[in-house]
């Protein structure tokens, strides 16, 4: 049985002064949630996510991490660091730094593989933009996006990693994937793991992310395949993010 996880990804959102507050709502109101629950912030706030989350239920976490374990690579952020500030997850491959940074799937594998090497739980984006559902590709491309990750890891540090469903056509645009629509890919993605390793794929974390809310987050978290949620905009506020974790 896999443990339903709802972790909010931040974006490039926030202030010492309205994390406080943010942060404090969460924790007043998760009380005993069900659910893993974590938080992905910029980075320059994970101090004080360890400071305001040690000793509760939240875990913390980047939305990305360097390839790279040290060295003249300026700007990046190394896993050990993320480490130091006892992060537990690391957001990879979310399509906004796969549109706007130009990641490859091969660099984000690197990524996952420098996160699960270092003691993080890489949480691995994949999913498709408007034009290639639309052209029938969905399968083909997040297949792809997965097999970058598939060759790269074992099946020991496969067991280790967190995947997420976005399809980039339902991120911050209040279009959902029906829950049939999400259902159908998670069950396709844990097949194509199962291949490389049954067990990895029995026990891994697939989330769905893409405008989920607490309106609709019960019917996609019913779903076999839907062991969570990537949730971005609803993230922002204490009560609907508390609804969504509720509903898992
Ligand atoms: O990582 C989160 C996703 O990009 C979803 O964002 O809930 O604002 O659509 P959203």
């Amino acid at each position: 049985m896999r443990r339903k996880l709802v972790i909010g990804n931040w974006k490039m959102n926030g202030s010492r002064a309205a994390n406080t507050i943010l942060l404090a709502g969460i924790k007043a109101g998760l009380g005993d949630a069900r659910a893993d629950t974590a938080v992905c912030v910029p980075a320059p706030y994970l101090a004080q996510c360890q400071a305001e989350l040690t000793g509760s239920a939240i875990a913390w976490g980047s939305q990305d991490v360097s390839a790279h374990a040290s060295g003249a690579y300026t700007g990046e952020i190394s896993a050990a660091m993320l480490l130091d500030f006892a992060s537990k997850f690391a957001i990879v491959g979310h399509s906004e730094r796969r549109s706007y940074h130009q990641e490859s799937s091969a660099l984000v594998a690197q990524k996952a593989l420098a996160g699960v090497n270092a003691g993080l739980v890489p949480v691995v984006c994949v999913g498709e933009t408007l034009q290639e559902r639309e052209a029938g590709k969905t399968a083909d491309v997040v297949g792809e996006q997965l097999d970058a990750v598939l060759e790269v890891l074992s099946a020991e540090q496969l067991a280790k990693i967190v995947l997420a469903y976005e399809p980039v056509w339902a991120i911050g645009t209040g279009k959902t994937a029906t829950p049939e629509m999400a259902q159908e890919v998670h069950a396709l993605l844990r097949a194509r793991v199962a291949k490389k390793d049954a067990a990895a794929a029995a026990g891994m974390q697939i989330l769905y992310g893409g405008s989920m809310k607490p309106e609709n987050a019960k019917e996609l978290l019913a779903q076999p395949d839907i062991d969570g949620g990537l949730i971005g905009g609803a993230a922002l506020k204490a009560a609907d993010f508390l609804a969504i974790i509720a509903a898992a």
